[in-house]
């Protein structure tokens, strides 16, 4: 059957996007995804227009890049749906429309397969950014075992680079180009965690895209567990992106009615480069319910100040002493609970430890909002260490796979929260510490990589997990809706728009070295806005990489996010105190446009960063300038600042951080000292720039922008 004959359009716009979708193709074809085509567009002639002909030494037919490409109807990449029943059968499927409704911004497409006995429903929505997923039911009278289900999207021939993420451990998001010019991609994920390493992010575009300029998608699965991401372009030119979740064999079996519903995949574009293109991943966060709407309050995370020793008086002083620098919220991190003196024992009992608070939390709790502070508390309910009271009365709740010794991460295993005992075992203990104590913020982290069964059978069970663990802070979110919960993974392995919809801030990096963390927040600002960023300052010698920084350059980079301190700061000197104050007062004044604003990310020479935040107005902005390593010219090249509105003034002033020092230069350029700084138009801004100063390595300055 040629089914393009049948070809039906539906069209979804919006302000900077436009999708068209051929909803008669079984799987629904996305034959257009990028700028908006203007109403007097004949969407139903782009199949006609860009129709392909039938080649030499190729199929009679050109299987078109449907949601879910199939190979049995000639597709020849990678399908987008793999099974069998019993003896191998239904494992090359072709669907057959059977419906679609279209509503708002939405367009739903059911398709079956008779002869397979199955059913495909495809659900694609365009608001902030584009959605798709898609259920598949066994409609047949036998199990059918599924290998993988993934959501493809086509992308146009002329998007030749890609750019994905490496990374690890205290090292997250940094940037990896590659020229895509034939052939294959593929980024798999089997931590069971959305990983440290495989940030299930692609971007892709003309080659030489940069933050302002080229067509830029971005393709996103939403996850928290196991991932595969797959970009290709076939021989004869087309392009596409797959991405869903990665599952074990036998993973996911199907009998006769039961369904599997793919992760969403969240797609941006924008014709204006990457920085645009990410807005619509920060409008998409900004849009959810669960997205706070509350000035960010400046934390204090006790870890790198005092790791496992919770010494009460200790505590209680670094409480005061964060209350009087202008700290609003006090988390207390690893430690307070069970045998948990260090880290080889007591995860899975959550229950405040009588040797360190013989009087419970209260206490502390009093002392810290007696201060005018939220208290916080730090968890990590999927995590049993084999030395724990919880261990040694249910060894059988931990995932390990029978027979075989258990793979231990950090000495503790993961807790089967697929088990529905352990499930509400734990669900009990967080409920009663949330209920018994004012706890305004739960830290929930999670420590090693999942490897193993699922406890009961043996059978994988990483993906019952991952929807274990989303039902559990559901749960908790119901009961406790008032607590604000941050997504922890040894940092930032557990950061992505699925976590995103139940949690209001990541922890991005265990890694507060002022000078990596320049490049992990501009990685992580490609996929998530800055208020959910958690960005702390650190001690002046980091204690992931040793290097020593001053305090503004460590200001000006966690400025940039939700602000921390993780720093013993008893301890300061009586200047360091003063720099720390007037730090956090600049950042409480500038938190409602950092909060709300567009992030703008700029393109500099290398040994340079630049970004900054833009009011959605552009009335006003803020700006920073890093240098992060030694360069060729002594002088800062000028900066260009693209973005704001051409025809209107701008004041630029340098925002003076405490402590600053720039370089050994002698003179610097003249406008920084001047009061009133320089005023530019936006398009002299966008053309020859501002000069910065010279700078040390690893350090940075600030400027704000005021429309006149
Ligand atoms: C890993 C986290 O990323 C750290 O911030 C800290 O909470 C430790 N775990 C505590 O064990």
């Amino acid at each position: 059957m040629d089914r393009g004959v049948m070809s039906k359009i539906v069209r979804l716009v919006q302000e900077h996007a436009e999708v068209v979708v051929d909803v008669s193709t079984g799987a629904p074809n996305i034959v257009h995804w990028g700028a908006p085509l203007g109403d007097h567009a004949d969407a139903d002639a782009i199949a006609r227009a860009l129709d392909r002909p039938v080649v030499h030494g190729s199929l009679d037919t050109v299987a078109p890049i449907t949601v879910v490409p199939e190979h049995g109807s000639g597709f020849p990449g990678r399908p987008g749906l793999n099974g069998r029943r019993g003896g191998g059968r239904s494992w090359a499927p072709r669907f057959v429309t059977q419906t679609h409704s279209h509503i708002g911004n939405t367009v739903i497409v059911d398709a079956i397969d008779e002869v397979a006995g199955l059913a495909l429903t495809t659900n694609i929505t365009l608001d902030h950014a584009l959605r798709v997923n898609v259920t598949l039911e066994n409609i047949g009278d036998r199990r059918y075992s599924l290998d993988s289900l993934v959501v493809t999207v086509p992308l146009p021939e002329h998007a030749d680079e890609l750019l994905t993420f490496d990374g690890r451990w205290a090292r997250e998001f940094h940037p990896v180009r590659r020229d895509w010019t034939s052939g294959s991609m593929l980024v798999e994920n089997r931590r069971g965690r959305t990983s440290h390493e495989a940030v299930p992010t692609v971007f892709a575009g003309r080659r030489g895209f940069g933050e302002w300029h080229g067509d830029v998608w971005g393709v996103h699965v939403a996850w928290s567990g196991n991932h595969q991401l797959y970009a290709e372009r076939l021989p004869d030119g087309r392009r596409y992106v797959q991405g869903g979740e990665l599952l074990h064999p036998g993973e996911v079996v199907l009998e006769p009615g039961d369904t599997y519903t793919t992760p969403d995949v969240v797609g941006v574009h924008s014709p204006d480069g990457l920085t645009a293109a990410t807005w619509g991943y920060h409008r998409s966060i900004r849009s959810l319910r669960v997205h706070p709407t509350t000035p960010r309050p400046v934390l204090l995370n006790t870890w790198e100040a005092v790791y496992f020793d919770h010494d009460i008086d200790r505590l209680r002083a670094l409480a005061s002493t964060a209350a009087d620098l202008g700290i609003e919220r006090f988390v207390l991190d690893d430690g307070w609970f069970g045998s948990r003196r260090d880290d080889r024992s007591g995860l899975g009992d959550w229950f405040v430890s009588d040797d360190v608070y013989p009087d419970g939390l209260g206490p502390l709790i009093d002392h810290v909002t007696g201060l005018g502070m939220e208290f916080g508390i730090w968890v990590e309910p999927e995590m049993v260490n084999p030395d724990s009271d919880l261990f040694r009365d249910h060894p059988d709740w931990a995932l390990v796979t029978p027979d075989y010794e258990p793979v231990l991460g950090r000495r503790q295993l993961v807790l089967d929260l697929a088990n529905p005992a352990a499930f509400d075992h734990v669900l009990g203990q967080l409920d009663a510490l949330l209920r018994d104590h004012r706890i305004s913020f739960v830290k929930w982290d999670m420590n090693r990589d999942h490897v193993h069964g699922s406890g009961v059978d043996g059978a994988a069970g990483s993906r019952a997990q991952t929807l274990a663990v989303y039902r559990l802070v559901d749960e908790l979110r119901t009961r406790h809706p008032t607590v604000e919960i941050e997504s922890c993974a040894s940092g930032g392995g557990r950061i992505d728009h699925e976590i995103l919809r139940r949690t209001e801030r990541v922890w991005t990096s265990d890694c507060n070295d002022a000078l990596e963390r320049q490049t992990i927040q501009r990685g992580a600002s490609m996929l998530i806005p800055p208020e959910v960023m958690g960005a702390h300052i650190g001690p002046p010698r980091a204690h992931t990489t040793g290097r020593t920084q001053t305090l503004s350059f460590r200001a000006a980079t966690a400025m940039f996010g939700h602000l921390g301190v993780e720093w013993d700061i008893t301890r300061l000197s009586d200047d360091e105190s003063a720099g720390l104050r007037s730090v956090i007062a600049m950042y409480k004044e500038y938190r409602g446009l950092l909060h709300s604003g567009d992030v703008v990310r700029f393109d500099t020479d290398e040994g340079y960063v630049a970004h900054g935040v833009y009011a959605p107005d552009r009335s006003e902005g803020i700006v920073s300038f890093a240098q992060l390593t030694t360069t060729q010219s002594l002088m800062s090249p000028p900066l260009r600042l693209p973005g704001l509105d051409a025809e209107e003034s701008y004041r630029v002033e340098h925002l003076r951080l405490p402590r600053e020092r720039w370089g050994s230069a002698g003179a610097q350029p003249g406008w920084l000292a001047d009061k009133g700084g320089v005023v530019l138009t936006g398009r002299q801004l966008a053309t020859h720039g501002i000069r910065p100063p010279t700078l040390h390595p690893e350090s940075a300055v600030l400027f704000t922008l005021t429309r006149l």
